[in-house]
């Protein structure tokens, strides 16, 4: 209970500054170093305590960390490989505008600062038996946990096709240029700023046998839209594995007010912004684990008014024991979350 009320310093931190790692503890990491990758990514080195169970190759970790005193949780995908000796692990972000941590982990984070952890975990992850021919199909930051994989297994037929908007963005370029060089790996890069973007319904032009590839596919909405699309189309797609690092969001309406009436805090939202990105943005103490409506760790009891879930539309009216994903869900009208 006192853990519940003294954040964001909770007691535990204090003891952690005896031993921040020690064994028992809420799992924590140490960044050890940060790599600028290109103009805007870099790869962060964590060595984990003492609870980390390891991870399969394509998964993520959750990341909590404390930007300008206020703890946030991020999801990034694991991109160092599942044996690195020394027990380190990498994630490797990309600073989107205005973005809090992303920003926060290229450009301010310094080696020693500890950082709260999570297992890892996701299925965006490869079969027992290694598939003959794989696709990796990935845009800009999504390479990320194809890397992952690329790094922990020889592949015997690996083609992958990658878009960034210029050359000095492709993240990894100099390793998957050396995979190349080394036969290890075939690769197509689409420049988006010359080149345009990728239509993947022309993908055969480049993978003349891409639907007998195990495919695994990582980027923005509009990609995986499209090669959703594509693969349905051709009745091939159980070939396909697609990793969404936000919810596709279709549908916003009017917002209205919102009461946390545990916390006693009432602010006004729009009708398309997160209801957990308003609780934070307020100070109000709110549960997170994906933020794109996978883990429903963000659930909590809607208790008056209505909200609307922004992936489907579909609106959800308060009644007893009625409990939303914050994550997707915006205020429609006014409305109490019992945070
Ligand atoms: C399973 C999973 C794995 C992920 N792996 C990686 C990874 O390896 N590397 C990586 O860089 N990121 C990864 N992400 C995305 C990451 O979790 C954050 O969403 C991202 O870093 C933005 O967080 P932020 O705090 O900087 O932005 P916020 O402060 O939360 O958002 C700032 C603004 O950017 C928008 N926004 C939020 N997320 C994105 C996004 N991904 N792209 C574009 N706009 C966005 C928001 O709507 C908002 O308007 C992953 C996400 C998931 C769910
Ligand atoms: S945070 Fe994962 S479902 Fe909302």
């Amino acid at each position: 209970m006192l853990e519940l009320i003294t954040t964001p310093l909770l007691p535990s931190d204090y003891l952690d500054l005896v031993s921040p790692l020690r064994a028992g503890a809420d799992l924590r990491g140490r960044i050890e170093a940060v790599h600028p990758e290109t103009g805007d990514a870099a790869t962060v080195v964590i060595r984990p305590g003492k609870g980390w169970r390891g991870h399969t190759a394509g998964q993520y970790v959750r990341i909590g960390v404390d930007v300008d005193g206020v703890r946030l949780w991020r999801a990034y995908s694991l991109t160092s490989p599942t044996n690195r000796r020394d027990g380190r692990v990498t994630i490797t972000v990309k600073a989107i505008q205005d973005g809090k941590v992303s920003n926060y982990l290229v450009r301010r984070a310094k080696p020693g600062t500890l950082v709260q952890l999570d297992q890892a975990t996701g299925d965006f992850v490869l079969p027992q038996a290694k598939p003959p021919k794989v696709l990796f199909l990935t845009a800009g930051s999504g390479i990320t946990p194809v890397m992952g994989m690329l790094r922990d297994t020889a592949f015997d037929d690996v083609v992958m096709v990658h878009s960034a908007p210029r050359p000095q963005d492709v993240i990894f370029r100099d390793e998957l240029h050396d995979l190349v060089a080394q036969k290890k790996l075939r690769l197509t890069e689409v420049h988006t700023d010359t080149d345009g973007t990728l239509d993947v319904a022309r993908l055969a032009e480049t993978v003349p046998d891409w639907a007998e590839r195990e495919t695994w596919a990582c980027g923005p909405a509009g990609l995986l839209d499209a090669a959703e699309e594509h693969w349905s189309e051709h009745g091939v797609q159980e070939r396909l594995h697609t990793e969404r690092f936000r919810p596709s969001v279709v549908v916003a309406g009017a917002g209205g007010e919102v009461t946390f009436s545990a916390t006693g805090k009432t602010v006004d939202a729009d009708g398309a912004t997160p209801l957990l990105d308003v609780g934070e943005e307020a100070g109000v103490l709110m549960p997170s684990g994906c933020r794109m409506g996978i883990c429903f760790g963000c659930v909590t009891p809607l208790k008056a008014g209505a909200v609307r879930d922004l992936r489907t539309g579909e609106i959800t009216e308060a009644e007893p024991g009625v409990l939303i994903q914050t994550c997707v869900s915006a205020a429609a009208g006014p409305c109490d979350i019992e945070r």
